[in-house]
């Protein structure tokens, strides 16, 4: 779904810069990507963490995957070639919010690791930071917070290639920051992350 189907078409420069963008907003964009299995607190922390970083005069914006499964990615499902299209495409979405100079904080699942690593990818070719948050809580943790009744529903076969019953997790290698939230609060996960946008100077203009 992702070749370049279009012709006949041309890139149209404007005439502001991203640096000047991020003088006008007093900050560098980003993308800070979280991936791990449902339940693994991903939302939850990004909730806060969007709260955190506003109180501290920043702009940020959460993409949630439930929640944009209800609007730009209401035609996926779960195959493997409707996750890839969903990370295509919110991967894509946060780039523009980076690129904005806004703090993109994404919560999807993102299964697969090379989905993951395109994301990246096309980020680094942008030139705008890839911060990927590994927020590792074990299955049978996830399985046992089960806020949304779905692993249940799973076990039961009543939901097909669920992610960590009968479809794969592939767990990052290379995160800049790993979050084992089944041994941290959700206020000890949000200070980590903000602790690393500090240690890396990502926002700073
Ligand atoms: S992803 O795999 O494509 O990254 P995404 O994060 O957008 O998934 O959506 C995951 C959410 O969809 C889960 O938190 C859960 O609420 C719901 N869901 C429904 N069916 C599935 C499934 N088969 N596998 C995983 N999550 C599912």
């Amino acid at each position: 779904m992702s070749q370049q189907k279009a012709t006949n078409i041309t890139w149209h420069e404007g005439e502001v810069t991203r640096e000047q963008r991020q003088q006008s907003l007093g900050q560098k964009g980003a993308t800070l990507w979280m991936t791990g299995l449902s339940a693994s607190g991903k939302s939850t922390i990004a909730v806060v963490l969007e709260q955190a970083l506003l109180a501290q005069g920043r702009h940020a914006y959460r993409l949630d995957g439930d929640n944009v499964r209800h609007g730009l990615n209401k035609n996926l499902g779960f195959s493997a070639e409707d996750r890839a299209e969903n990370i295509r495409r919110i991967g894509e979405v946060a780039k523009l919010f980076a690129d904005a100079g806004i703090l993109a904080i994404t919560s999807f699942i993102s299964p697969y690791r090379a989905d993951r690593d395109m994301v990246r990818k096309l980020h680094e070719e942008a030139g705008l930071p890839f911060i990927e948050i590994f927020v590792d809580c074990p299955l049978d943790e996830a399985e046992k917070r089960d806020p949304k009744g779905l692993y249940q529903k799973a076990r039961a076969g009543q939901i097909k290639g669920f992610t960590g019953i009968d479809d794969p997790y592939e767990a990052p290698e290379q995160a800049e920051l790993i979050l084992p939230t089944h041994e941290l609060s959700v206020e000890q996960s949000v200070q980590r992350i903000l602790d690393l946008i500090e240690q890396r100077g990502l926002l700073a203009p």
